[in-house]
C-alpha cells in the first residue's frame, strides 16, 4: 500500500515509521523544512526509544521518505493519514481543528484520483463529517472516503503500542472500498492478533475520548483515595492492589501520583467535557476529574512545603524528574510545572535534574537551576523530591544522597522507595497516600 502521513509529530512519525516497517511504502509530509531535514539526517524531533533506528532502517530500505511538498506527497496514495496537532483552543478548551481542516483542504485539492483520507489525530465527534463536507465541496469529481482511525499509543512505549495494540479502531460510513483499504493496511497486525474493529465514524471518534477520559478517571480516583489514605492512616498501594486484583477493575492505571499530565489526557478530557456541554449532555464525572487533577498538581507543591516544616523561604528543593512521565522529553502539562510554580511562590530555590527533558523544561521554568545528576541536585538541598519515575532514579544510593543534603527529607511522589529503605538511609520520608 502507498501511504501518506501528514504531520511528523509523535503520532505521525511513529505511525509512518511503523507502517513502513510493516512493508508499506510511506511518505511523511511536514511543512517544517528544518524538521524534515533533521529527520532525514537522523535527528528525531522527539525522544522516543527505538524511533531513530526504526526511521533509519526503513529510510535506508527506501520504504520511508520525507517531503515538505504535500501535493507531491499525496500523489498516487491509497490512503492519506492526517496526523497533525489538535491543541486545546486558547480560551475555551475546545480542540483546535484548524490544522486538521487546513490539511484536509490541501490534500483534497492535490488529489489526482479516488482516495481514502484517514484522521489519526484525536478529533471531536463530527470532525469526519466536516472533512467530508470539505472534500465534496472542493472535489465533487472524485470518490473520497473519510475514515476515523484514532491512535492509542503512549509516549515512551509508542512503537510497541503501535505494533502490538490492544485493538485498532476504524470508523467508516460503510464504504466497502474504505474498509478494504484499511484492512489491507493493518493486515500485518493480524499476526499479533490485534482485533481490527470497524465501527461508525462518529463512534470511532468518541471511542478515543472515552478511553482517555476513563483512564484519567481511574488515575484521579486512586489519587483521591491516596488523599483519604493519608487522612485515615491507610496505604494506597495496598488499596490499589486490593481493588486491582478484581478482574472487573484491573490493576493498570491505579498508581497514585502527582496527577496526570502529557499531551493527551489534559487536552482530551477537556475537549470531551466541552463536547458534552455542547450537546447538552454534561459528562459530570469527567468535569470533576479535570478540576481535581488541576488542583492536585499545585497541592503537591504544598505537600513539599509541609515536608520542609511548613516554611520554604530560603530553602532549596531538588526535583528528580521534570517530564510528565519517564522515557519522553515531553513537558506538556507536566505536574513539575505546577510544583515549581508553587515552590517558587513559597520562596524556595529549586534545582532539578531530568535525564531527557531539561532542554525543553529550562525555558519553561527559567528560575530553576538545572544540574547534571541526581547527586548534584541533592547536594546541600533541604528536600529531595521524586517527581518522575525514570528508571535511573529507581536504584539511587540513598545513604549517599542523604549524607550530601542540608536536611535529609525525601518526598517520593511516585512511591518508588520502600519506607524502611529510605528511613535506614537517614531520610525523613513523605509519600503519596501513605501513613509514612
Ligand atoms: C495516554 C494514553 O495512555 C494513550 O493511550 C493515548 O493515546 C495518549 O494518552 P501518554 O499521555 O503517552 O498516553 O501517557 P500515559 O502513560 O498514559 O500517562 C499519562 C499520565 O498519567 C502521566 O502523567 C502518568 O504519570 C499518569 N499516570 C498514569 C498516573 O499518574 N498513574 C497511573 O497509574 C498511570
Amino acid at each position: 500500500m502507498k501511504i501518506t502521513m501528514i504531520g511528523t509529530g509523535y503520532v505521525g512519525l511513529v505511525s509512518g515509521a511503523c507502517f513502513a516497517d510493516f512493508g508499506h511504502d510511506v511518505v511523511c509530509v511536514d511543512k517544517d523544512t528544518a524538521k524534515i531535514s533533521a529527520i532525514e539526517a537522523g535527528r528525531m524531533p522527539i525522544y522516543e526509544p527505538g524511533l531513530d533506528q526504526l526511521v533509519g532502517s526503513n529510510a535506508a530500505a527506501g520504504r520511508l521518505t520525507f517531503t515538505t511538498d504535500l501535493a507531491e506527497g499525496v500523489k498516487g496514495a491509497d490512503a492519506i493519514f492526517i496526523a497533525v496537532g489538535t491543541p486545546s483552543r486558547r480560551g475555551d478548551g475546545h480542540a483546535d481543528l484548524s490544522y486538521v481542516y487546513a490539511a484536509a483542504k490541501e490534500i483534497v485539492e492535490a488529489l489526482d484520483g479516488p482516495a481514502v483520507i484517514v484522521t489519526k489525530s484525536t478529533v471531536p465527534v463530527g470532525t469526519g463529517d466536516e472533512v467530508e463536507r470539505i472534500a465534496r465541496e472542493l472535489r465533487p469529481d472524485l470518490d473520497i472516503q473519510i475514515v476515523s482511525n484514532p491512535e492509542f499509543l503512549r509516549e515512551g512505549a509508542a512503537i510497541g503500542d503501535f505494533k502490538r495494540p490492544d485493538r485498532v479502531v476504524v470508523g467508516t460510513t460503510g464504504s466497502e472500498r474504505a474498509i478494504a483499504v484499511m484492512s489491507q493496511i493493518y493486515r500485518p497486525l493480524n499476526l499479533n492478533q490485534a482485533p481490527l474493529m470497524f465501527t461508525g465514524r462518529r463512534t470511532a471518534e468518541l471511542i478515543k475520548y472515552a478511553a482517555n477520559a476513563f483512564l484519567a478517571t481511574k488515575i484521579t480516583f486512586i489519587n483521591e483515595m491516596a488523599d483519604l489514605c493519608e487522612a485515615v492512616g491507610a496505604e494506597v498501594q495496598d488499596v490499589s492492589r486490593g481493588i486491582g486484583l478484581d478482574n472487573r477493575i484491573g490493576s493498570k492505571f491505579l498508581h497514585a501520583g502527582p496527577g496526570y499530565g502529557g499531551s493527551c489526557f489534559p487536552k482530551d478530557t477537556l475537549a470531551l467535557v466541552k463536547t458534552g456541554q455542547d450537546y447538552d449532555t454534561p459528562i459530570r464525572i469527567v468535569e470533576t476529574v479535570v478540576q481535581v487533577n488541576d488542583l492536585r498538581k499545585r497541592a503537591m507543591g504544598r505537600k513539599i512545603v509541609k515536608a520542609l516544616g511548613g516554611d520554604a523561604r530560603g530553602k532549596t528543593v531538588a526535583l528528580l524528574g521534570l517530564t510528565f512521565k519517564p522515557n519522553t522529553d515531553d513537558m506538556r502539562d507536566a505536574p513539575s510545572l505546577a510544583i515549581v510554580q508553587a515552590l517558587e511562590d513559597a520562596g524556595a530555590r529549586v534545582v532539578a535534574y531530568d535525564p531527557e527533558g531539561m532542554h525543553i523544561a529550562a525555558p519553561m521554568v527559567p528560575g530553576v537551576t538545572m544540574v547534571k545528576s541526581a547527586y548534584e541536585a541533592a547536594a546541600g538541598a533541604d528536600a529531595l523530591v521524586l517527581v518522575t519515575e525514570w528508571d535511573a532514579f529507581r536504584a539511587l544510593d540513598l545513604p549517599r544522597l542523604a549524607a550530601s543534603m542540608n536536611a535529609p527529607t525525601l518526598v517520593d511522589l511516585r512511591n518508588i522507595y520502600p519506607v524502611a529503605e529510605a528511613q535506614a538511609a537517614g531520610f525523613t520520608l513523605s509519600r503519596v497516600g501513605s501513613a509514612a
